[in-house]
């Protein structure tokens, strides 16, 4: 990227919390280095005198946010969410997601059905005709028998590879492994989920689907583009 390339995951996670973030919301913060210029945001307005209660989806996120002054409530603690902001790895054209790489799409995905508006913040290099083509399909699992577990996730059409950071299985917020799953593509994400989901030792997968209301692109020009 050249120094006067515009930063494309700046423009499209300010935009939406400058869209969508209201005083007196509560705000689902999401997780990755997208959605991490949109907390950043949040802390601006918070700065601002801005009352906001947030609930993070992930201890990365909450990190963050605290750091810059916001304070983070349970989900439990809130009664829903008024908008969450979180970044995806793949978008499909029927606004269907592919998220997780960031390790984080257990709480992501509890967050996101407590949230009565889930804004997802992408480049377009994030858009895909088909999802699976580019992207693994994380799915995170128990720790115990994850070999089983994996070797009946690659029973559904895929190569399962257990994820690894410094050389040490990478373990989630909860605990848990992650098996990032290659798939050619995903023909069917609902027929797939429902299979994934039957699998024991499964505790979620990465498919988000009908989670989305709108998704907020960036493009190589600097223009934002609004998928409702
Ligand atoms: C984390 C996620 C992230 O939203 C996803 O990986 C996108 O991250 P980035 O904005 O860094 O590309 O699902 O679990």
């Amino acid at each position: 990227m050249t120094s006067d390339a515009p930063n494309l995951k700046k423009i499209v996670a300010e935009k939406a919390v400058d869209d969508y973030v209201k005083d007196g919301m509560t705000v689902g913060l999401g997780t990755g280095s997208t959605a991490e210029y949109a907390i950043k945001r949040v802390g601006e307005l918070v700065g601002n005198g801005y009352e906001l209660k947030c609930v993070a989806t992930s201890k990365r996120t909450e990190d963050l946010a605290q750091s810059l002054g916001v304070r983070i409530y349970d989900v439990d603690e809130v009664e829903h969410i008024d908008v969450t902001i979180d970044g995806a790895d793949e978008v499909d054209p029927q606004k269907q997601l592919i998220k997780g790489l960031g390790g984080a799409l257990l709480r992501e995905k509890i967050v996101a059905a407590a949230s009565l508006s889930e804004v997802i913040i992408v480049d377009s290099s994030k858009i895909v005709d088909k999802l699976g083509v580019k992207t693994p399909l994380p799915v995170e699992v128990i720790r115990y028998g994850h070999g089983k577990t994996a070797y009946a996730l690659e029973r559904q059409g895929c190569k399962a590879t257990l994820r690894l950071s410094g050389g040490q299985p990478f373990v989630t917020d909860a605990g848990n492994y992650i098996y990032d799953c290659k798939f050619e593509s995903i023909e069917n994400p609902f027929f797939l989920e429902s299979r994934i989901d039957v699998v024991p030792g499964v505790v979620e997968n990465g498919l988000f689907l009908n989670t989305t209301d709108v998704v907020l692109i960036s493009h190589p020009d600097g223009r934002v583009t609004k998928k409702d």
